[in-house]
């Protein structure tokens, strides 16, 4: 049964035309509101298009072509203007819906003269949610920005992560369907960069099961010394569709930069312990999470980091061809013949799965977390610290090397605690992603 998605028509399953108007159909978060605190404009690459984002001195964010209609001047280095932004070279202005507002010579030699129609840019629409700036590159209307629940939760730190890397986005999103990595990549694998030849192997995962729902898919695992009771087997993690993961406190897009790029977008929530509250967070750091270390080398520390080199090391597009799928693979399968699905109901202008579009369903959607409880009502520091896998999201940031220090320090004023000041059990215990237990 597994052989027959051994096939061309997947080997480009995540490229080209119908699948790029596919993905045109979903909001896509595309960088962190905070970025634009020190710069007014972004280079964007998205969909396979050169794009700007700015926000206007109005403080409102627009996403337009990167290049002029004039000349074609670059417009990263533009300014940013009251409704807009203005081409640096002969200062034409465009607003965020593209269009041309201004053209100062030509306003003054040749008054009426009617260019400005033919000289709109191309522009897409853009939202601000949960500290991301999102945009929305398909037909209209536009559907709605899904509003998760964990976007209104209070008494949280929030930060945001942003990583380019080299390979097609649908070989990172299969990775959401996938439980059995967890086993291998981040324990054993994990332990083994640390520990060496000795290291010690991890649980088995002795079942696997996968389940659709309205928001994506859910895999389920059951792995030794735990049972059917356990939330790992009982809520188990979501594949958001199309291109997230939602792991209780946080989440992951996998954004198509290009057929051959992909932009990974981290959004992670920490609930404060309960002595810090109530606890506002001013601003919601962005960060940008390095993918190689001084030496040119994979960086393979951090959970993530671990991921993204499977990912790419799949290939810039994972030839489908040439795989073998097996028992662990059943979610992969089950998002495959999902997508194709999708791509025949768009080819037959329907919407594809998940789409939002009733503002009154689109309201604090809560999805499967087997952390919601703790992730919403917090822990006191006592509890945090007593518990591993707690302490791992207070005593450093697990999923991605290379916080910067200036996120560390504002991360460590919300918590009420410092890393160096801990000195507990396990002080020091390695960053990795258990996969199960009570908080996974
Ligand atoms: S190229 Fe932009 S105004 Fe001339
Ligand atoms: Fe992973």
């Amino acid at each position: 049964m597994l052989d027959q998605h051994k096939n061309e028509t997947l080997t480009r399953v995540g490229t080209g035309t119908a699948m790029g108007d596919l993905l045109r159909r979903y909001w896509m978060p595309i960088a962190g509101v905070s970025e634009f605190d020190q710069v007014a404009i972004k280079p964007v690459r998205l969909m396979g298009e050169d794009l700007v984002l700015f926000r206007d001195l109005q403080g409102h964010f627009g996403l337009i072509d990167r290049h002029c209609s004039h000349r074609r001047a670059d417009l990263l280095h533009g300014m940013v203007e009251q409704q807009g932004l203005r081409c640096s070279y002969h200062g034409w202005e465009f607003s965020a819906t593209g269009a041309c507002t201004a053209q100062p010579y030509e306003d003054l030699a040749r008054p009426g003269h009617g260019l400005r129609g033919g000289a709109a840019v191309k522009a897409y629409p853009v939202q601000t949610k949960g500290g991301m700036v999102w945009a929305y590159l398909g037909p209209l209307p536009a559907p709605l920005v899904p509003d998760w629940e964990q976007f209104s939760w209070k008494n949280g730190f929030v930060q945001v992560v942003l990583s380019q890397l080299p390979c097609n986005w649908l070989q990172c999103q299969e990775n959401s369907i996938d439980p059995v990595h967890f086993e291998w990549m981040h324990d054993n694998w994990g332990a083994r960069l640390r520990d060496g030849p000795q290291a010690g192997r991890s649980a088995r995962h002795l079942r696997v099961k996968f389940e659709e729902f309205e928001h994506g898919l859910v895999y389920k695992r059951m792995r030794e010394g735990s049972d059917e009771n356990d939330t790992a087997w009982t809520t188990g993690r979501v594949c958001l569709w199309p291109n997230g993961f939602f792991l209780g406190n946080h989440f992951e897009w996998r954004v198509p930069v290009d057929d051959e790029n992909t932009l990974s977008v981290t959004w992670h929530y920490v609930h404060v312990p309960r002595e810090q509250e109530p606890y506002v967070q001013g601003s919601i750091p962005t960060w940008i999470g390095p993918t190689h270390d001084e030496h040119g080398r994979w960086i393979t520390s951090h959970v993530m980091n671990q991921d993204f080199v499977a990912w790419a090391g799949q290939g810039r597009i994972a030839d489908r061809t040439r795989e073998f799928l097996g028992a662990s693979d059943g979610g992969i399968v089950m998002l495959r013949r999902r997508f194709l699905a999708d791509l025949a109901a768009v080819a037959q202008g329907l919407d594809p799965k998940g789409i939002l579009r009733d503002p009154r369903h689109n309201v604090r959607i809560e999805l499967p977390s087997v952390r919601r409880n703790i992730a919403m009502h917090g822990l006191t520091r006592a509890e945090i610290l007593a518990n591993p896998v707690h302490r791992q999201t207070v005593l450093g940031y697990i999923l991605q090397a290379g916080q910067p220090d200036w996120v560390r320090h504002r991360f460590e004023e919300a918590m009420g605690l410092k890393a160096q000041d801990y000195t507990g059990p396990l002080a020091g215990e390695p960053f990795m992603d258990r996969g199960s237990g009570p908080a996974r």
